[in-house]
């Protein structure tokens, strides 16, 4: 179904179907520069990186050429094919790990593709870099911070030295004061400022904070307390905070302001629209104490906006956003699910953390997944990734993944500041199953482009009504064989139109996916589902040698909306500072609000 076009610039050879479009979009080009008044004077990462004169070796590495040669000779392979000249691809091509099961035998490889993206990433020396995470290694470079979500997770009993400082200890402090007003909340210990008891917990945040907190408030929505309700405000736009809102008496509200630096303005325009919220209610200051906690890097800056310091969470500098579910940004996590059930939860990612540590490559869950993406995303071109859960409490899923796997590795150069001559990351996306086979699927199945798709299901439903769980697992089940396999025989259509109808309704197949089978949907493997999903974005950033973990590319749009904003208040554009588009687009927008 996929032919190949061959650009011969370096990007990897490219879809037939869209293979003019790919070309020109993906020529190395300049990156954008911003004019100099758009710069940012201290986070001007040029200034801060050493540029390295060497051209970034990764394609020409051995084995990126090896699996370049292969692609060449193999990139018609057939699954159909495939699965008829092995009966036992199926079970070969699998994998498991802390109660996940893996089938990659629905991709577009062959035994000797996975021997060759294994070879790259011995090359690319994944091994080490894993090591140097989990050492707790400065492997943030840009912003000179170790990355350890995994220590977040770790037994008490290990050590892991940031500084010369041992971690775990702190990070035990941190969850056994979670688990303290976790549990107050929950019984109805903590008390509102007119000692009525909180039913309601309202989550400020964003990005990061937000995404975590509200996947996994539905995913565990299960476990959860019954009469405690959970709201997540992250939107600006006071439609959100006011719909979240609706109703609702302060007395028995609860918000945790959670933002790592305290400075995201967002979040602070939201909480202090939740202070005058709550104060127009209760009328006194102190009412504050009782009503507010937060999640923060920023102590100061969270004691200045009034929130008492016994109700501050800290938030290390070794934690990045969108890794930080395992922190007390998981606090609503744990009000909600109680401090066991959160607990089981951090077992989880730890049994995959240890998977990703410890098993040999070839059986390692989250390095072939992300092998296999980096096979999609430089050899066959694929510009996105789809992500189907198949089940409704993880409707929120695709949505967390898309902030950490884009945040992550949507870099356009190398960790020496060097641009990239290859692909980074892919755009995900995704929504839960069955409902997407009745909206995206169809270009799935039939449209230009190759989407590889992970789809994820559960053998025990949580809610186990008659029929339901085996019709949405067939449904999993087939569409992942539809997708691979495509029509097995032509509709036999009759009549004059018949031949036209014919080619309009072929399913060719061929379309790779993976297929994650985990039993039940617990804290547990909802951790190492997680955990998965941040190794295999680790891996394929090893090898794409990004830094993964900063998001200098979020800083500009910032900086440029607060410099608007007085125009805002004066009502009038400043002169000569924007281009025509901008310009008249504020006027319209000053002239009609
Ligand atoms: O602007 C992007 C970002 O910095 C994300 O990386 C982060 O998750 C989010 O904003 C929120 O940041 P903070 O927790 O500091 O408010």
């Amino acid at each position: 179904m996929f032919g190949v076009a061959h650009t011969g610039h370096g990007y990897g050879t490219m879809l037939c179907p869209l293979h003019h479009c790919l070309a020109t979009q993906h020529q190395p080009k300049d990156l954008p520069v911003a004019p100099d008044d758009h710069r940012l004077p201290e986070q001007d990462t040029a200034a801060r990186v050493p540029v390295n004169a060497q051209p970034p070796s990764l394609t020409e590495r051995p084995a990126w050429q090896s699996l370049q040669q292969h692609f060449e000779t193999h990139h018609d392979l057939q699954l159909q094919r495939l699965f008829a000249d092995d009966p036992l691809r199926g079970h070969r091509f699998s994998a498991e790990a802390a109660g996940i099961h893996l089938d990659y035998s629905k991709n577009l490889v062959t035994a000797e593709t996975i021997d060759l993206l294994l070879k790259l990433a011995e090359e690319c020396g994944l091994r080490k870099r894993i090591n140097a995470m989990f050492n707790g290694e400065k492997i943030n470079v840009t912003e000179n911070r170790a990355v350890l979500h995994v220590a977040l997770r770790s037994t008490a009993g290990t050590r892991v030295v940031v500084d010369g400082r041992n971690i775990v200890p702190d990070v035990h402090a941190m969850l056994e004061k979670m688990s303290a007003l976790a549990e107050d909340v929950r019984s109805g210990r903590w008390l509102g400022y007119t000692g009525k008891r909180i039913r309601h917990v309202v989550n400020i945040g964003i990005g990061g904070s937000d995404l975590g907190p509200a996947m996994a408030h539905e995913a565990l929505r299960h476990y959860s307390q019954a009469g405690l309700d959970f709201h997540f405000v992250s939107n600006v736009d006071g439609t959100d905070f006011s719909e979240a809102t609706r109703g609702m008496d302060a007395a028995e509200t609860l918000f945790i302001i959670c933002s790592k630096t305290f400075t995201t303005a967002e979040t602070l325009v939201n909480a202090r629209t939740a202070r005058r919220w709550c104060l127009d209610q209760l009328s006194d200051s102190d009412a504050v104490r009782r009503h507010f906690v937060a999640v923060s890097a920023n102590v100061a800056e969270v004691v200045r906006f009034g929130i008492d310091i016994d109700n501050v969470f800290g938030l290390p500098d070794w934690v990045g956003g969108r890794y930080s579910i395992c922190s007390a940004i998981g606090l609503s996590t744990m009000i909600s699910v109680g401090a066991d059930n959160f607990r089981s939860m951090l077992e989880g990612f730890r049994a995959m953390d240890e998977h990703f540590q410890t098993a040999p490559f070839d059986r390692n869950l989250p390095v072939l997944m992300g092998l296999l993406a980096v096979w999609y995303n430089n050899f066959f071109g694929s510009q996105t990734t789809a992500m189907l859960p198949y089940d409704q409490y993880l409707k929120r899923l695709p949505a967390y993944l898309q902030q950490l796997s884009m945040e992550s590795n949507g870099k356009s150069v190398t960790m020496d500041g060097v641009p990239v001559n290859y692909r980074t990351a892919p755009a995900c996306w995704g929504g839960p199953g069955s409902n997407g086979q009745h909206s995206f699927y169809q270009l799935l199945h039939q449209g230009t482009t190759l989407i590889p798709c992970d789809f994820i299901g559960f053998c025990r439903s949580l809610n186990p009504l008659p029929h339901h769980h085996d019709f949405l697992m067939a449904n999993l089940f087939a569409q992942s064989a539809a997708l691979a396999f495509g029509s097995t025989e032509r509709p036999a259509v009759s009549g004059s139109t018949g031949h036209q109808l014919n080619a309009h309704r072929y399913i060719a197949g061929n379309r790779p996916s993976n297929t994650l089978l985990v039993e039940k949907l617990t804290p547990a493997t909802l951790g190492a589902l997680i955990a998965l999903y941040e190794h295999s974005i680790f891996t394929q950033g090893a090898i794409w040698n990004i830094n993964s973990f900063d998001q200098w590319g979020v800083e500009l749009g910032k900086v440029l909306a607060q410099r608007m904003l007085p125009e805002f208040e004066n009502n009038g554009i400043s002169p000569a500072v924007h281009d025509s588009s901008t310009e008249a687009l504020i006027g319209r927008y000053l002239r009609d609000r």
